[in-house]
């Protein structure tokens, strides 16, 4: 395998884990943790996503609870379901895939869910704590990035780490987990100049852009640890934001698409799901 992460192994491992878990939670509440999945619509790749997921929570031992709502689903009753969901003593998280129709007001949604039960760590108040230094239930991508440069022995203390993409759900986060791991942090996007500069200076990269191989394989700094968050359908199939097979070459350590972070996402909302279930029950 060489320099190549491999999420899906890291995942499978932790996965038998939180299962362990969550057999223990089942054993002494009687019920097992409780996911409440909302799908709003028929995006196709949500709908993969959302499959996954479910997939994996009936693999490690979490129960889903199934909402897959129509596209023209108002935003009282998508309210009214996720005020439920919240009074619900078996549901212990509730994921609202994104993005939504439209026509609803995602804003308003994901504040409308009980912070205790926000498995996705979307919500302000989460938000709020990991910014503060106090973290309680974190976005699972960012998480599943550290857990793996933890697991691989990736030096963070002190590095330089670049993060690509500014969303609420990935650059942030990751640039306010690296910085508590003491990595000196740069935030790039579209407005940033000399990309290739700033990139080829960084000893940690994280490419969460969503634009095929828009990262050029030179511009890795020798020895740079390179995650590749993107996830872009071409004619050659799914390829990451990086270019892999050349930055692959100078890199110390790199994420593959598929395989890479995606395997890891999920297992940090089932961590999350444990997390807040274990909670719940205090
Ligand atoms: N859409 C894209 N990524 C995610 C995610 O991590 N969680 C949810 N709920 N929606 C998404």
């Amino acid at each position: 395998m060489g320099n190549i992460i491999d999420g899906k192994g890291l995942a499978q491992k932790k996965r038998a884990l939180i299962k362990e878990k969550a057999i223990t939670f089942t054993r002494a509440n009687g019920r097992p943790p409780g996911l409440a999945v909302i799908l709003a619509g028929d995006d196709p790749a949500s709908t993969i996503y959302v499959r996954n997921k479910k997939q994996a929570c009936e693999k490690t031992g979490v129960h889903s609870y199934d909402h897959h709502l129509a596209t023209d689903i108002t935003q009282g009753e998508l309210l009214a379901l996720i005020e439920r969901l919240n009074d619900d003593s078996k549901v212990d998280g509730i994921l609202v895939q994104l993005p939504l129709p439209s026509h609803l007001n995602e804003k308003e949604i994901l504040l409308k869910i009980d912070p205790a039960k926000d498995v996705d760590g979307f919500h302000p108040y989460n938000l709020g704590r990991l910014l503060m230094g106090d973290p309680a239930l974190m976005p699972c991508t960012p998480r599943g990035i550290m857990y793996m440069l933890q697991e691989y022995g990736a030096s963070i203390d002190g590095k330089d780490a670049i993060i690509i993409g500014r969303s609420n759900i990935v650059g942030k986060p990751m640039a306010i987990m690296l910085m508590m791991a003491h990595a000196t942090v740069s935030i790039a996007h579209s407005h940033t100049r000399d990309l290739a500069r700033k990139i080829s200076g960084s000893d940690i990269v994280v490419a969460a852009i969503g634009k095929a191989h828009m990262i050029k394989g030179d511009w890795i700094k020798e020895d740079a640890v390179v995650i590749d968050v993107g996830m872009n359908r071409t004619e050659k199939g799914l390829v990451g934001d990086v270019e892999f097979d050349q930055a692959k070459k100078r890199a110390s350590l790199i994420t593959p698409v598929p395989g890479g972070v995606g395997p890891m996402t999920i297992t940090m909302l089932l961590e999350n799901t444990l997390i807040a279930a274990q909670e719940h029950i205090k």
